[in-house]
């Protein structure tokens, strides 16, 4: 499967938003013009996203999902990679996922993610690189 990840085009808003409810059926994403927003695309569909968006202190990770049946062909760790490369280092990352959501999770511990608060929702953070 082939698959391309760059940033989202603001001509795709409405797309990404279909991919979103259908991804979270209680989604309270939403995309900000200044948020950092990435994309993967398969013949022309955008069937995942990445978005970010920048707090006091860092950025949020507010919202990443991958169309099911696009799951576990690594499209949501390139989303991941790339975004997060676009982003400053010398940040933190922090982020909220459900305790339940074992493939969230291992993908963020993967790439530098750390558990900071447990309950029935994690938060966990990236620490800045330098
Ligand atoms: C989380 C999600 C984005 C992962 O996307 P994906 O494209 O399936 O992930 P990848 O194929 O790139 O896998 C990356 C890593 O995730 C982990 N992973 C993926 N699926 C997994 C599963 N079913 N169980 C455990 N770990 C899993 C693995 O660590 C994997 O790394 P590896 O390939 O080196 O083993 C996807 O499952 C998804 O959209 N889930 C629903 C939305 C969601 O919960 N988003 C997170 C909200 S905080």
């Amino acid at each position: 499967m082939k698959f391309i990840v760059r940033p989202l085009r603001s001509d795709e808003l409405p797309e990404l938003y279909k991919l979103i409810a259908s991804l979270f059926s209680s989604a309270k994403i939403d995309i900000g013009e200044s948020d950092t927003v990435f994309v993967a695309e398969i013949n022309g569909t955008i069937v995942g996203f990445a978005s970010f968006s920048k707090k006091s202190r860092g950025f949020l990770l507010n919202g990443l999902g991958v169309k099911e049946e696009f799951r576990n062909q690594g499209v949501g760790k390139q989303l991941l990679i790339k975004s997060l490369g676009s982003l400053p280092r010398d940040v933190p990352i922090s982020l909220k996922v459900q305790a339940t959501n074992d493939p969230a999770i291992a993908l963020y511990v993967k790439n530098g993610f750390f558990q900071k608060k447990y309950g029935d929702i994690f938060v966990m953070v990236k620490l800045p690189e330098n």
